[in-house]
């Protein structure tokens, strides 16, 4: 009996990630939306650090510096191991990771569990273990572990997990906590449901510290597709690692992709909801005043890396035809006993959204309860700044297209 128990013990182990890495949503900075293939280099690397740094991002919790795809040269070296294109990083990986070290950032690189990455350089298959070691000698901090290139196809689950797995146990081998991110999909069509990822018992928490619901969040339809996908999957988010709903996109001007101001808010507040990744993917060096007060919001971030680790819920969906064109509210409890409460207007007008009775029976408050209610971007009471357990709150979004309003509802203290 005592044999079999250990043996369950080890068959658990080597299935599982075992790097203490899922404590809370990583906080960051992803290359890809920002210098794509083309922008990949040292120089631009480094200034990225000392932006992370100079602006306050890094002190805000933005501490990991990902290289996506095309950090690396065409071909592996003599010995099989996979390096860094040697015209863009003339001084190599190893080099970069300490740079980035020296600035109190963590380092986060790219591959993929196929043949050759999105862009066709080289990839993972077969060189598993190799790979995670070359990793952990670099002191990598984070793994993003794509899906191109696979023999049998971008969903193919008994092959992708098995490889995926493969990475995985490459990095639990290496005793270096590498924070495993895979990015599912591959083929990247918004139609293709990854939502697997997460429920399939071989995915989620078994097999990586985040995974990807969703394809790439480009613009806003996008987006509204993976907050949509990541509402459906609320139970695995809150078991042993996140739902990755994709990187943030930013409204400053010179990004390649960006979402409207208001918008780019309403991710953010969304994102602190589904307690997911914060990575940064905007022109980071040129991020203007406005984004910048938006991810150094320090409310909203507390809501997302909140230590109960209990992801939010969509609680009320009002919808014209498609979940899209809707008002919702939006629920995410917190260690402190509060709830913060988003409020969204996805109309083409202004709106008002009422938390009734069916959005009061979702919350944990007792009915009659005398409630604070705080505006996280005003940094102060809201405009209702009371309410009463059980009893019609109404917020007013003298907008729609994306508008939301993010508040804390806290039990008063009766002295
Ligand atoms: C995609 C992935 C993107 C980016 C790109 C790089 O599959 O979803 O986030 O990593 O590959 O080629």
């Amino acid at each position: 009996m005592a044999k079999l128990a250990v043996c369950l013990a080890l068959v658990k182990l080597g299935e599982s990630l075992d790097n203490g890495l899922s404590q809370a949503p990583p906080m960051g900075y992803n290359t890809w939306n920002d210098l794509g293939c083309k922008n990949m280099n040292e120089a631009n690397i480094k200034a990225v650090a000392n932006t992370l740094v100079d602006s306050g991002l890094r002190d805000a919790g933005f501490v990991y510096l990902n290289l996506d795809d095309c950090w690396m040269a065409p071909n592996r070296d003599a010995s099989g191991r996979l390096q860094g294109n040697p015209e863009t990083f003339p001084t190599g990986m190893k080099a970069l990771a300490d740079y980035i070290h020296s600035k109190g950032l963590k380092f986060g690189i790219y591959s993929d569990r196929g043949s050759a990455t999105c862009q066709g350089l080289p990839a993972s298959l077969g060189s598993e273990e190799l790979d995670a070691q070359t990793f952990a000698e670099w002191d990598v901090d984070y793994l993003k572990h794509d899906n191109c290139h696979s023999s049998t196809g971008p969903n193919d689950k008994d092959q992708l997990f098995k490889e995926f797995g493969l990475m995985r146990d490459g990095l639990n081998a290496t005793g270096r906590p590498i924070f495993y991110s895979v990015c599912g999909g591959g083929d990247n069509k918004p139609w293709s449901d990854i939502k697997y990822y997460a429920s399939d018992p071989r995915g989620g928490g078994a097999l990586a510290n985040s995974w990807r619901i969703s394809s790439d969040v480009v613009e806003w339809q996008s987006c509204q597709l993976a907050y949509l996908a990541d509402a459906e999957l609320t139970e695995y988010g809150s078991n042993g690692g996140f739902n990755d709903p994709d990187m943030l996109l930013g409204s400053s001007d010179g990004s390649a992709r960006s979402l409207t101001s208001v918008r780019s808010r309403s991710q953010f507040n969304l994102w602190a909801i589904l307690m997911a990744p914060l990575m940064i993917g905007a022109n980071i060096r040129e991020l203007d005043a406005y984004d910048l007060a938006t991810y150094t919001n320090k409310e909203v971030i507390a809501v997302n890396q909140d230590p109960m680790r209990k992801q939010g819920r969509l609680i009320v969906m009002n919808k014209v035809l498609v979940p899209q064109i809707s008002t919702s509210i939006w629920a995410r409890e917190l260690a402190s006993g509060n709830v913060a409460l988003l409020f969204m207007n996805n109309l083409r007008k202004s709106s008002s959204i009422v938390c009734g009775s069916d959005c009061w029976s979702e919350l944990p408050f007792e009915a009659g309860a005398a409630l604070d209610v705080r505006d996280l971007w005003s940094f102060g009471p809201a405009e209702t700044a009371s309410a009463v357990a059980g009893q019609d709150y109404q917020v007013d979004l003298s907008s729609g297209n994306g508008k939301s309003s993010l508040l804390i509802f806290s039990a008063r203290i009766i002295v």
